[in-house]
C-alpha cells in the first residue's frame, strides 16, 4: 500500500507567519489605497460552472487549454478552481445586476487562484492575487486611473519605483483585431521554418499568443511580424492615444511595448503588465487591461470593464529582492510571570485585564519556572515583566519590571493598566526620538 503523503501538494506552500504577515501587510495597503479610489469588497466562490472560465477566458488559452483544476462534483456538475478573478467578479456583476441602467461598480477582491503549472520560483499552483475590476466605465481616463492606482499600490507597499517597469500596448477591438490576427496568422505560416512547432500551432488556434513565446529564436522572428498598434482601427488608436496622455498628465512613466498581448482572451483595447527586477523568469508581478466584451460574453448587455491583479508571491520575492522589511508587531509588550504555579489564575486574571486595555500581553501556559518565565519575556521582546507573587496578591499588588533599566515598583493591580500605558508611552517616545535623530543624523551626511 502507498505511504501516506502528509506534504504540502506540489506547487502549494504553505503561507507561515513570516510571510503570512507580508500578505496581511499588503491586504491592509490595498484596502486603504482601493477604498481611496472609490472600490469597494467582494468575494466570489473559489469554484465557479467551469463555463466561466472557459468561456470568459477563452477556450484557445493555456489556462483553459492545460492548467485548469475542473472535476466533476458529486451533483454531475463540472466545477473549476478559479484560475482567475475576473471572470469570476464579472459573473457576480452580472448575476446581481450591479451595473442595471448604465451604472458604474468599483470592485477589489484577494485570495487564492489555482493553475497547474510547472513550479518554479514565483509560479505555484495556488497562488494569491489581490485585483480591482471596474465595470460601466469606457472612458480613457478610467484606463489612466485603475494603471496609476496600480503603481500607486506597489509603491505604498514600499516598491521603489526604479525597480518597476511598466509596459503598455493597445491590443485593438473586435473592429481591427480579426484583421490583425489573420496577417499574424499569415506572418507565422510565412516564417514556420524559423518558430517552434506552438508557435506554428497557434497561427490557427490563437496567433497574437506567438508573441509571448520565450523561446529566443521566435523572439527574434516575431519582433519582426506588423504591430497592431500601427493598424488600430481609429477608434482604438484615439483611446490608446488617450490612455497615454492621461498617464503622462498624472506622472505615469510607461514603457510601450507592441508584443505586450497578455495571456486571456478577453482582452480589448488597453493591456498593461509591470515587471520587477531581480525576480528571474517570472517577472511579471502583476497585470491587466480592458475587457469590453465579457459582460456581453456572458449574457449581459454590452458593458466596459477593465482591472488589474497582482501576485502575491512575485510581490514577497520583489519586496525581498529590495531589501524591504515588514516590521514585525510586538507579539508581547508586557509578559505576566509568576513566582509560584499556584498563581497561574491570578497571573490569567492580570493578563486578560492587560488585553482588555489593549495591551499585546503574554503568560506561560506550561508550568514554566520563574527563571525560564523570565527567558520567554526576553524572547518575545517584552518591553516590562508584570511579577505576581504571594506577597505581591495578598496586598491586591504586582510588581512590574522595567526589563530594560530592570527598574521594579509595587503597582496596584487596579492601576496596573494605567501605569503600564504611561510606561509604555514613554517608551514609544523614546523610540520616535531614536528614530527621528536618526533620519536627522543620515541627512546630515
Ligand atoms: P494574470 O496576468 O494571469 O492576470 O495574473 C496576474 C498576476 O498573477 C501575474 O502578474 C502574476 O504576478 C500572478 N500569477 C499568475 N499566475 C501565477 C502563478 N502560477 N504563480 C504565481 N503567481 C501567478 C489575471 O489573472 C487577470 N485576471 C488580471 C486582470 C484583472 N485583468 C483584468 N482584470
Amino acid at each position: 500500500m502507498a505511504q501516506p503523503n502528509y506534504r504540502a501538494p506540489k506547487g502549494t506552500a504553505d503561507m507561515l507567519p513570516d510571510i503570512a504577515r507580508v500578505w496581511e501587510h499588503l491586504l491592509l495597503v490595498a484596502q486603504d489605497l482601493f477604498a481611496r479610489y472609490g472600490y469597494e469588497p467582494v468575494y466570489s466562490p473559489v469554484f465557479e460552472h467551469t463555463d466561466v472560465f472557459v468561456r470568459g477566458i477563452g477556450e484557445a488559452t493555456d489556462i483553459v487549454g492545460k492548467e485548469m483544476y475542473t472535476f466533476e462534483d458529486k451533483g454531475g456538475r463540472s466545477i473549476t478552481l478559479r484560475p482567475e478573478g475576473t471572470a469570476s467578479v464579472v459573473r457576480a456583476v452580472l448575476e446581481h445586476n450591479l451595473t442595471a441602467n448604465g451604472q458604474s461598480t468599483k470592485l477589489y477582491y484577494s485570495g487564492p487562484m489555482f493553475r497547474y503549472e510547472r513550479p518554479q520560483a514565483g509560479r505555484t499552483r495556488q497562488f494569491w492575487q489581490i485585483g480591482v475590476e471596474a465595470l460601466g466605465m469606457a472612458d480613457p481616463t478610467a484606463d489612466a486611473e485603475v494603471i496609476a492606482l496600480m503603481m500607486q499600490f506597489f509603491e505604498d507597499a514600499g516598491l521603489p519605483r526604479e525597480r518597476l517597469q511598466l509596459l503598455i500596448n493597445s491590443i485593438g477591438d473586435e473592429n481591427c483585431r480579426p484583421v490583425y490576427r489573420d496577417t499574424i496568422a499569415q506572418f507565422i505560416r510565412s516564417h514556420a521554418g524559423d518558430l517552434c512547432e506552438e508557435c506554428v500551432r497557434r497561427a490557427e488556434t490563437n496567433p497574437l499568443r506567438a508573441f509571448d513565446c520565450k523561446n529566443e529564436g521566435c523572439r527574434t522572428v516575431m519582433g519582426q511580424a506588423p504591430q497592431l498598434r500601427d493598424e488600430l482601427c481609429d477608434d482604438c488608436a484615439a483611446h490608446y492615444a488617450a490612455v497615454k496622455t492621461n498617464l503622462d498628465a498624472v506622472g505615469v512613466s510607461y514603457i510601450e511595448d507592441p508584443t505586450l498581448v497578455r495571456g486571456l482572451d478577453y482582452y480589448t483595447r488597453t493591456v498593461f503588465e509591470v515587471q520587477a527586477e531581480g525576480l528571474g523568469a517570472q517577472s511579471a508581478i502583476g497585470g491587466g487591461g480592458r475587457y469590453d466584451r465579457l459582460v456581453e460574453v456572458f449574457g449581459g448587455q454590452p458593458t466596459p470593464g477593465l482591472g488589474f491583479a497582482l501576485g502575491f508571491e512575485r510581490m514577497f520575492l520583489a519586496l525581498q529582492a529590495a531589501g524591504v522589511e515588514v516590521p514585525r508587531p510586538e507579539i508581547a509588550e508586557v509578559f505576566v510571570a509568576r513566582t509560584v504555579p499556584e498563581l497561574a489564575t491570578e497571573a490569567f486574571a492580570i493578563t486578560q485585564r492587560l488585553r482588555d486595555g489593549e495591551i499585546a500581553a503574554e503568560m506561560d501556559h506550561q508550568g514554566r519556572s520563574l527563571k525560564a518565565q523570565m527567558k520567554v519575556a526576553d524572547r518575545l521582546g517584552a518591553q516590562f515583566v508584570v511579577l505576581v507573587g504571594p506577597d505581591e496578591v495578598a496586598a491586591g499588588q504586582v510588581t512590574l519590571r522595567d526589563m530594560t533599566t530592570k527598574d521594579e515598583q509595587r503597582v496596584d493591580i487596579a492601576d496596573v493598566v494605567d501605569v503600564l500605558y504611561e510606561a509604555l508611552a514613554d517608551v514609544y517616545m523614546d523610540e520616535a526620538e531614536d528614530m527621528l535623530d536618526a533620519i536627522d543624523g543620515s541627512e546630515e551626511i
